[in-house]
């Protein structure tokens, strides 16, 4: 799928992966699983170009979850130091062009004190760009997040009839990041996985067969193409205001 089968009037702001298959992937080819999130990095990269190119504002990719611990201690412990690998060899070149890098997550559970100062040393790094914010859901669960905004919000003492859907949006990981328009998940899979549960209410949902180390740059517009031959009515009815 070319990029000039867009419309590029129409890019959506905010779009979120869940980058599916590495897995699955590599053990069809007889290869080690890690081999396959080894692959997914060059996809990675590749939607981060597309989305620079067409102009994408804001891009949220789904690297470890919460519930990914349960793995075996050896993928476990490749998938760490393979995000911060990737930080510091991706970050001096996303900075040049003028990616903001940013974490949703919790960071006071589980993740290794390095992997924290490698985060903040890629997030201050990039603060002030404004091209495209890139967000790295890292050890995120969409109940965890909404779990951690209520306690906020209780411990901020604040009279139950004053809690509003504004006061739950303020108080997620990052307040600023708008919701997802489109949220893309690789390798046939037709499940959400506790990816931004509050965020995506009405986002648009495109699922593809294809794993996520085969997802580059044409699969990519092909997800944004169908994105654009859909209908966003956000509830209401066609016309009406
Ligand atoms: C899902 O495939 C993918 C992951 C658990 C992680 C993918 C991580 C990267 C590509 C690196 C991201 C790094 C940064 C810094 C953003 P799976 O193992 O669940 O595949 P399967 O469903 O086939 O088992």
């Amino acid at each position: 799928m070319p990029v000039d089968l867009l419309d590029l009037n129409r890019i959506p702001r905010h779009i979120a992966c869940v980058m599916d298959g590495n897995g699955r992937w590599a053990q069809t080819r007889g290869l080690p699983r890690t081999e396959g999130h080894r692959a997914g990095e060059h996809s990675l990269f590749e939607v981060v170009d597309a989305s620079l190119e067409i102009g994408v504002e804001w891009l949220t990719v789904f690297a470890f979850s919460t519930e990914n611990w349960r793995r075996p201690r050896d993928e476990v412990r490749f998938l760490i130091n393979f995000n911060e690998e990737i930080l510091v060899r991706r970050r001096d070149e996303l900075n040049e062009r003028g990616v903001r890098i940013r974490f949703v997550g919790r960071r006071d559970w589980r993740v290794p004190k390095r992997l924290i100062r490698r985060m903040d040393e890629a997030s201050g790094l990039t603060a002030k760009n404004r091209t495209l914010t890139f967000t790295i859901a890292f050890n995120y669960g969409g109940r965890a997040e909404i779990v951690d905004a209520v306690r906020r919000i209780a411990a901020s003492g604040v009279a139950p009839e004053k809690i509003t859907e504004t006061t739950i949006a303020r108080n997620l990981y990052d307040p600023e990041m708008p919701d997802p328009d489109l949220v893309i998940r690789t390798s046939g899979e037709y499940r959400i996985s506790n990816f931004l549960l509050w965020e995506l209410a009405y986002s648009e949902l495109v699922f593809t067969d294809t794993p996520w180390p085969e997802f580059q740059r044409r699969e990519f517009f092909a997800a944004i193409r169908e994105f654009q031959d859909r209908d966003r009515r956000f509830g209401g009815v066609d016309g009406g205001d």
